[in-house]
């Protein structure tokens, strides 16, 4: 899966626009009606000029009582036409704002359903914070096309269009030569806009710098703090934010010259057409004629403006929708098959796991094999400890357990199926796990121990955290249960955090339990407590635990040792120590003579 990576979307031709259209489908009533309202907007926007003309040249020309009655009725007119303006524009930007929020809410909501569904190797390619920038800047820039561009483009054709035919009927030789000058006015400055919108899309890309450090440095503050980083960081990002200062003092001068140009160029050009205008008048036109001239012209040049504008937004918008469609298109490559398998009926013991031959590289790393010729049979109920030197290739055995990655070569069966043929719910259900790196949500304890199962009741987290010996900490919380253990979990303690973890597994009453290092962050005491509470938790379930401690392995009805990647040694502790290989080192190191004694 390749992803482009670039932070400002490319600009696309606009056919990728047409990959939106089924975001836009269901709606098609709201843009009918959308539709109508700006056509009575553009149609009453036309006819002002013509009802100033008629209000000057009848209202304000013709004398007597005639005069007078002629001089009402234009001026209500006017307002008639001003008032369908109103409502036909205010009703015009209410629907197709919705329009754009609506598109734009289904988007985000599809790119992160999506997202949530891909499998871990999707996550070691893209950066979160590039899927986090898609959801917000890009479906922006399609809420922008959706809900505002459109329908300038329609409207802004529409006066174009008619601006363009009334003001040939009012004059066409004026005409001729209003359109040059429209050229040389609105062409430089369409040339010199883009350059600010660039500009200060720059500036904003800075600033995106400047905070996406920040927010990495404020969630490692205590380690910045230790390293006594505080004053280099602070000076990186001053760097950041002056860097920052300099493109938007770039942007602003670049403004500044375009509000100069744009005053002079259009009070010039408004100031030669009114004097070829008031030449005219002498010979031909009416004062009203000629107000209607200006008026149209002016039209003419906003519109102008306006589709070039457009233009600039809907080709980033292609780019935004481009990048957006290849996110919805990733497919992961861990799937349910169609047909799937089902487990057996959860037997009183536990679940049988089988691995055959498994070979495995991760797909990001295929030179090296994290695991390779792996054969294992466990018994339903046996409690196997997998112990190996760092990097050995542990974790990535409960990786493959839990298909977050399929292995190259060899089978893993669950109960008897092959966990290929099981829907990834059906087998992810089975299994429980207490993660090496605990996860704490920002919430409070109650609703971090039920993440196990949601849907549990209260009496059932209490028991669970009982179990893990974690009830007798949270009790003593300020406020118990419902105590709010902060980002991350920041409020607890490692051990605490991990009998969270703990507790939250045991909730999920899984025919398959994995413990990667469960208990590596506890202190002698509570290990003991845990320890006990996992050997109870481990009845009924078959169970698999990475550990180096020697209370957990000891009581292992087996060890597997794993180094590189394969399965070196296998027996129980008396024998392994027996064996005098890798098991019998790595213990002697780690118990401190203690195994030999
Ligand atoms: N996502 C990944 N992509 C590429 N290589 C990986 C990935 N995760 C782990 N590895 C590599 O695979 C090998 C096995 O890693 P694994 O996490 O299974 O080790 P471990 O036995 O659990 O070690 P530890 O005891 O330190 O937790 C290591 O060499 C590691 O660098
Ligand atoms: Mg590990």
């Amino acid at each position: 899966m390749t992803i482009n990576t670039s932070k400002e979307p490319q600009k696309r031709s606009l056919g990728t626009l047409i990959g939106l259209l089924p975001f836009l489908a269901p709606y098609k009533r709201q843009f009918v009606m959308a539709g109508l309202a700006l056509l009575v907007a553009a149609g009453a926007t036309l006819a002002i000029p013509y009802a100033f003309r008629q209000m000057i040249d009848l209202g304000f020309s013709t004398g007597g009582i005639q005069g007078a009655n002629h001089i009402d009725l234009y001026f209500l007119a006017l307002f008639g036409v001003a008032c369908v303006l109103g409502v036909a524009t205010a009703a015009r930007f209410y629907m197709v704002s919705w329009l754009g929020e609506r598109v734009t809410a289904d988007l985000r909501s599809a790119v992160y359903s999506h997202v949530v569904i891909q499998s871990p190797q999707f996550f070691e390619t893209t950066k979160t914070g590039e899927v986090l920038s898609r959801i917000t800047t890009d479906t922006t820039l399609i809420q922008a096309l959706v809900g505002t561009s459109i329908s300038m483009a329609l409207r802004n054709a529409l006066l174009f269009t008619g601006g363009m035919i009334m003001l040939f009927i009012t004059s066409a030789k004026l005409s001729a030569i209003i359109l040059v000058m429209l050229a040389l006015v609105v062409l430089p400055i369409v040339w010199y806009g883009r350059r600010v919108r660039k500009l200060s899309r720059a500036s904003q890309d800075r600033v995106a710098d400047a905070s996406a450090m920040a927010g990495e440095i404020l969630n490692a503050m205590p380690t910045v703090q230790a390293f006594t980083h505080e004053h280099i960081e602070a000076q990186r990002f001053d760097i950041s934010i002056e860097n920052a200062f300099g493109t938007a003092m770039e942007r602003i001068r670049a403004r500044s010259l375009l509000t100069m140009m744009a005053i002079l160029l259009v009070f010039g050009a408004i100031v030669f057409v009114l004097w070829l205008g008031a030449h005219a008048v002498q010979g031909r036109m009416s004062g009203g004629e000629l107000g209607q001239f200006i008026l149209y012209a002016a039209l003419l040049a906003g519109s102008i403006g306006a589709l070039a504008e457009v233009m600039g937004d809907a080709q980033r918008a292609a780019g935004a929708t481009e990048r957006l469609l290849e996110l919805l298109a990733a497919q992961s490559p861990v799937q349910s098959v169609l047909l799937p398998d089902t487990l057996p009926p959860r037997t009183a013991q536990g679940a049988a796991l089988t691995m055959e031959n498994i070979s495995f590289r991760y797909p990001s790393r295929p030179e090296n094999a994290a695991l390779s010729a792996i054969s294992l049979d466990v018994r339903p109920g046996e409690t196997v400890a997998l112990v190996g030197p760092s990097g050995a290739g542990k974790t990535t055995l409960f990786q493959l357990l839990l298909r977050f990655y399929d292995p190259q070569h060899g089978s893993i069966k669950l109960d008897g199926v092959d966990i290929k043929y099981l829907e990834l719910h059906t087998l992810r259900n089975a299994i429980g796990i207490v993660p090496q790196e605990t996860i704490i949500f920002s919430a409070n304890a109650m609703e971090n121990i039920r993440y196990g199962r949601v849907g549990a009741s209260d009496a059932e987290v209490i028991a669970a955290a009982k179990m893990a010996a974690a009830h007798e900490f949270i009790e003593r919380l300020p406020e118990g249960y419902q105590a709010f253990l902060g980002e991350r979990g920041v409020r607890l303690s490692g051990g605490q955090r991990q009998r969270i973890a703990i507790a939250r597994a045991l909730l999920k009453n899984p025919p398959l339990l994995l413990l990667d290092e469960a208990t590596s962050a506890l202190d002698a005491e509570s290990e003991r407590a845990v320890q006990g509470a996992l050997e109870a938790a481990m009845i009924g379930r078959t169970t698999l635990v990475i550990a180096h401690r020697l209370a957990t392995v000891q009581r292992a009805d087996r060890i597997i040792v794993l180094e590189h990647g394969h399965i070196v040694e296998t027996g129980t502790h008396t024998e392994l120590v027996a064996q005098n290989g890798l098991y019998a080192s790595l213990a002697a190191l780690q118990f401190n003579g203690l195994v030999d004694a």
